[in-house]
Order: structure tokens, then sequence, then C-alpha cells
């Protein structure tokens, strides 16, 4: 078989293995985003098999567990009904066709970008690498971590001495590499994860069609960007953009407040306009594992090239300010009612950085309930989805969730995260000060309730 003949099999094998759905998948990274992605791939009857290095995750999914609120269990079991199982072990990597890699992209105590998760998942996956892989990377990150830390480690790690393909001369040596963000938005049902186009940018025209058929299996429609890079930045642009857009709301909102308007009623009203205005809502600070470290990730990299990113510093600093806006906040309500934050009994509701969801990473009540000790209050906390909360990366608060009864004890009750399971008319009529920072009061009238 010549060198190119051999290099046109691999490809179209694993096209023909895709399109029949006998491509073997494998996941690394059983998280938020990797363990949904293993389950749409199992119901569409592939086989798949689940990576991670957390023995825990893979013990109870083996035991047809779940550890993701959304997901139930029963889920896994018609999962691993169909076939899907977990593992630690990566030499398993070498039997499978495609390996996602949906490994954590945090900033470190510099708040820089640490790919550590993605180089140590690199190095694992290299000595399984075979001729004719299929590698995406998902984990969002800046532009260029594909080509300039992905793939080099494969390169040189695997024992073959096999190549990405890169669009030259074919070879019987080579494998295929792509980026492709995922897109999720925790808690919103409004679209049908199917429904949400999926961006792929192939390090060439194989990789593209080959990760675009993949996805093609489990997504409606597939947008083809032209390089791994383009398909990074596509990613941290829709994030910048909201994280932007936030901290434009949160400003006004400030400015309202000192006003005298109510920055929710102006959002709503100019949000009839039919074109050129979506709206964004100010809140107590910005949470979770994208929005506030996904700009980082970019203005790292544009210091290479002496170039400045403005609006995600300023945007940044306005966000980062937020949860001290909401101790303030806090204290001036207490001192309406003649109190001292020090000493004041204060009752955190959501721990979760947004409504609905059981996730609490970058969550602004963390910070607020720390600020809240520092000054002397004695903080208590209710979340319908967190029992307990220990020590974090950046917290270690060591508290149990508190009863929703009672409510009069409190000095303040702060409504941090707006879950859709709270009787807010309740927790108004029963409290004697609320301090709102999601508007979730929205039609309750009561001189108990401070906005902030
Ligand atoms: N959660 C979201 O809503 C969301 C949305 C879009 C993009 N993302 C991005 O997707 C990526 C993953 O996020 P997530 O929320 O799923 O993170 P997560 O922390 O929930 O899950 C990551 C998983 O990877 C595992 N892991 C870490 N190192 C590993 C290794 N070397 N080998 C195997 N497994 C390893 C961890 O144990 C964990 O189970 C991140 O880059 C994130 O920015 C997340």
């Amino acid at each position: 078989m010549t060198t190119q003949t051999a290099s046109a099999t691999l490809f179209s094998e694993l096209k023909s293995k895709i399109e029949h759905k006998q491509a073997r998948v494998a996941v690394i990274g059983l998280g938020y985003v990797g363990l949904p992605l293993a389950l749409l791939y199992t119901e569409q009857k592939f086989p798949v098999t689940g990576f991670d290095i957390d023995a825990r995750k893979v013990s109870t999914l083996d035991q047809g567990g779940s550890y993701i609120f959304r997901i139930p269990a029963t889920e896994i079991q018609a999962a691993r009904a169909q076939g899907f199982s977990a593992t630690a072990d990566y030499s398993r990597l070498t039997a499978m066709d495609a390996i996602i890699v949906c490994v954590p992209t945090p900033l470190d105590e510099y708040r820089e970008p640490d790919l550590s998760y993605i180089t140590d998942t690199a190095k694992a996956i290299a000595p399984h690498l075979r001729a004719g892989h299929l590698v995406i990377l998902e984990s969002t990150t800046y532009p260029g971590t594909t080509e300039e830390v992905l793939i080099p480690i494969l390169e040189k790690g695997n024992r073959q001495a096999l190549k990405a393909s890169r669009g030259g001369a074919a070879s019987p040596q080579e494998f295929y590499v792509a980026f492709s963000p995922e897109r999720e938005d925790p808690g919103n049902t409004s679209v049908a994860r199917r429904d949400i186009p999926k961006v792929v940018g192939g390090l060439d025209a194989k990789a593209s069609e080959l990760a675009a058929a993949l996805y093609g299996a489990i997504f409606n429609r597939i947008v083809r960007v032209s390089s791994p890079a383009a398909a990074e930045m596509t990613k941290l642009l829709e994030n910048i953009y909201r994280c932007v857009n936030i901290a434009l709301v949160n400003e006004l909102k400030l400015l309202s407040l000192r006003m005298g308007l109510n920055i929710w009623e102006v959002i709503e009203a100019a949000s009839t306009k039919p074109f050129g205005f979506q709206p964004f809502y100010p809140g107590p600070g910005l949470g979770g594992h994208c929005i506030p470290v996904d700009p980082y990730y970019l203005s790292w990299k544009a210091k290479e090239w002496d170039f400045n990113t403005r609006f995600i510093e300023l945007a940044g600093e306005i966000n980062t300010s937020m949860p001290y806006h909401v101790l303030e906040s806090v204290a001036k309500a207490l001192n309406r009612h003649r109190k001292a934050l020090n000493g004041a009994k204060v009752l955190v509701l959501g721990l979760a950085y947004k409504k609905d969801i059981d996730d609490l990473r970058e969550s602004p009540s963390l910070t607020i309930i720390e600020l809240l000790q520092k000054e002397g209050a004695q903080v208590s906390y209710n979340d319908p989805y967190f029992p307990t909360v220990g020590k974090g990366r950046k917290y270690d608060l060591q508290m149990k969730c508190a009863p929703l009864e009672n409510l009069g004890q409190y000095d303040c009750v702060l409504i941090v995260t707006d879950h859709s399971d709270y009787d807010y008319a309740r927790i108004v009529q029963e409290s004697q000060l609320v301090v709102d920072t999601r508007n979730a009061t929205r039609g309750i009238e009561s001189p108990k309730i401070v906005h902030c």
C-alpha cells in the first residue's frame, strides 16, 4: 500500500465508522461538560468510554450513580445498559477512535491561565496515541492552545513518531486534531442541546471533516471555522461579550440606585426594542467556571502581542467590585434599622452562582459570606442544592444549610441567588429586612425590601 493510500484509508475508515455510529468515543474529563457529552453519544448508540482521574466520579458512575444534580442516576443506568463505562485507565485509549478532552481550564493564583489540566491530559494520552486517532479539545482556552500546547505534547510523547495531519502530504503516521468549544448554558432548558450549533475548527480539512461528522451525530448544525485558533477565539468572544455587557449593566445599576431609578424596569422597557438591543442583567457579581475566568485567558495571551485588552480589564474591575457593593448595601440597610453589621444575624439565600443549578464555582455568594464574616456578621445560608459547604479552592466556610424557617430571627435576609423554588412573598412577609441583589422580589410591595 502506498503512503497516500494508507493515509486515505485511515481517514475513510474513521469517517465510515462515525457515519455508522461504530466509532468508539472517549470523553476525558467527566464533569459538567464531559458527562452530558458522553451521555449524548451513548444515546445515539455510539460505544462510549469516559475517562476521569477522580476515582470517586468513576466509581459513582460504575455503580450507576450521578454526581451532577440535573443528571438523574436513571440516565447513567440507561447509559450503562447501552455500554457506557468510566475508567481512570488511559491505556484503554488505544482502542478508541475519537478522543474528546473536556478538562478544566481555571486561572492560577495570579489570575493567569492554568493549562496544567490540558498538559497533564495530553501527556497521559500521548503514549496511547495511534495513527488515525481523532483528538478534539473542548476546554475553553486562548487562541493557539491546540496548536502550541496540545499538539506538540502529543507529537513528542507518542511512541510511533506520529504527526498531526496538517494538510500537507498524507502520511500513514498521522492523527487528526480539532478544537470545538462547549456552549452549554447550565440550567437553561429553553434550547434543546441538539439545537445549539457546534463550532468546529480542524487543524486541516480532514480533521475538520471528521470532527464535523462526529458532532453532526449529536448536533443539528455544525459551524466550521478555518482553524482551531478561530474556534478557540469564537468561544472567548462569546464569553467576553457577556462579561462586558454584564459589567455595563452593573455599572448602570449603581448609577440608577443613586438616581433613584429601577434598573430592572429600565432593562425591561429597553428590551421591547425589536432590534439592536439584547438584555443583560445586573447582579451580586460574576460566578461560574466561564464568565469570570475565560476573558483573562485572552488578556494574558494578548500581552504576547503587546496588546492591552482594556474592555476586559474594565469589565473585570466593575464585576469584581459587585460583592463589595452588596456588603455596603447590607450595612446601610441595617443602619437604617439602627443596627450594626458587626454582630448582625444575616441569612444568605443561595450559594450557587446562578439560579436553579448546583454549581458554586467562583460564586459571588462565597465572597459575600466571607466579607460579611470579616465585618463580624453572624452568617447562615440556605440553598436547596447545597446541604453543606466545606473547603474550596479559595475559601473554607464549613457551614450547614439553615432551614428556611423562623426568618424573623435574622436581622437581614440577603437574596444572592434567585432560585425558582423560593417563595419570595413568604420570605418578605416573615423577614425583618430583605436585601435583594437579583430583583427576585419583583411585584412584591414592602418597605422591608431594599434593592441593591
Ligand atoms: N461548565 C460549563 O458550563 C462550561 C461551559 C462551557 C465551557 N466549559 C469549559 O469546559 C471545560 C470543562 O469544564 P467543566 O465545567 O466540565 O469542568 P469540571 O471541573 O466539572 O470537570 C472536569 C473534569 O475533568 C477531570 N479531570 C481533570 N484532569 C483530568 C485528567 N488529567 N484526566 C482525566 N480527567 C481529568 C476532573 O476530575 C473533572 O471531573 C472547561 O474548560 C470549561 O471552561 C464549561
